[in-house]
């Protein structure tokens, strides 16, 4: 029997997060052999973890009998020497940084509050902020899918608790200039929430701020640069008073211990961090050069295709038919219909990627 009256109000009206496919929905549903097929939906890292990250997580099987620290101090440790910013500033977070943004949101959304998130973007803002009645305010981007800047400021009010920034922002790779950011920072009396889950494969990032503004937070992740997806880890970079309120309404124990280890493994394994960097730009250039539709400059590990005048839906279609996982835009919010994401893959990954684009356009 279901009894949907017991659950509140606005979950009825929260659209369900839709993540990327699976390897084994792709396998099932059009019997490919899941070892043929390829991944890009998500923006997951195709080197596979660190080697010492797995090592370092494998060290603590027989330790599962005991709880981890309850703020996941030593992770934080390894996050300021990685950052340089102090442990003060820093909470280490999971699952993932959905956990953060989860947190964040119980801490901070008092009912009637506004939340401005810039559109297209991830899709978890939303839900996180509304599944704490905060109401949301959309603001669609430039021609050029550029954040618009003038049209976020607008949009700030009295009621306005969080302006969300994804820099880079997913799905279209684009930063924001630091000058914007100081912008909304200056102009708000909420907190200004930015993004930087890709931001290891841009060149620049916004952490220093955290030194000078006490109304910003930076959410980061291991599930990207780093490549531990699968365990779920994100930090963020707060002000100093924000962090003593956050810890008091943190979800305990919320990093566990398998991925307390593999995060401080992973921050210390330099060389892999530096092949992630370093792949993904050469494969994000020979993506951008030879896909042969129009393709938006990417600061992160994913390239946004343009497949007008086809349509995305069909497009993703034909690649997932070949065993190309794609990620069609269509359910992100101003995003139209002829926007695909694709993951930098690996060398041989990403020619066939355009190999499968450049059909797929022969054969319109
Ligand atoms: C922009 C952005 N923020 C946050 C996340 C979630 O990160 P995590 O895996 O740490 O929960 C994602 C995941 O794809 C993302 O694209």
């Amino acid at each position: 029997m279901s009894r949907p009256e017991l659950v509140k109000d606005v979950v009825s009206t929260i659209a369900e997060y839709v993540p990327g496919k699976s390897i084994e929905d792709i396998a099932e549903k059009y019997r490919i052999d899941p070892s043929e097929i390829i991944k890009l939906g998500s923006n997951e890292n195709v080197l596979g973890p660190s080697p010492m990250a797995i090592e370092a997580m494998v060290s603590t099987a027989s330790k599962m009998n005991i709880y981890p620290s309850a703020d996941a101090s030593e992770l934080v440790d390894a996050i300021s020497v990685y950052t340089g910013l102090p442990a003060e500033n820093i909470c280490a977070s999971g699952p993932g940084m959905d956990g953060l943004l989860d947190n964040l949101m119980r801490l901070l959304i008092d009912p009637g509050d506004e939340v401005i998130i810039p559109t297209p973007t991830f899709s978890y803002y939303e839900i996180a902020s509304r599944a704490n009645g905060a109401s949301v305010v959309h603001v669609a981007p430039t021609k050029n899918l550029d954040f618009d800047t003038k049209a976020i400021k607008k949009a700030i009010s009295e009621k306005t608790k969080v302006i969300f920034v994804c820099s880079p922002n997913n799905p279209t790779g684009k930063l924001l200039a630091e000058k914007d950011v100081r912008d909304l920072l200056g102009s708000t009396n909420g907190l200004v929430f930015v993004d930087e889950a890709y931001v290891e494969f841009a060149d620049s990032n916004l952490s220093h701020l955290v030194h000078e503004y006490d109304n910003i937070i930076i959410g980061r992740t291991f599930s990207k640069a780093f490549g531990l997806a699968g365990l779920r880890i994100g930090y963020g970079l707060m002000p100093a008073w924000l962090k003593v309120q956050y810890m008091k309404i943190a979800t305990p124990f919320n990093v566990s211990l398998p991925a307390v280890r593999a995060g401080i493994a992973a921050l210390s394994d330099k060389g892999y961090l530096e092949k992630s960097i370093s792949d993904t730009k050469e494969g994000r250039k020979f993506l951008t050069e030879n896909i042969p539709f129009k393709v938006y400059d990417s600061r992160a590990n994913f390239v946004l295709v343009d497949v007008s005048p086809l349509i995305a839906a069909d497009m993703a279609e034909s690649l997932i038919k070949k065993g190309i996982i794609v990620r069609d835009c269509s359910s992100f919010k101003n995003a139209g219909n002829s926007l695909i994401r694709v993951t930098v893959g690996t060398r041989h990954q990403n020619e066939k990627v355009v190999a499968a684009f450049r059909e797929a356009k022969t054969t319109d």
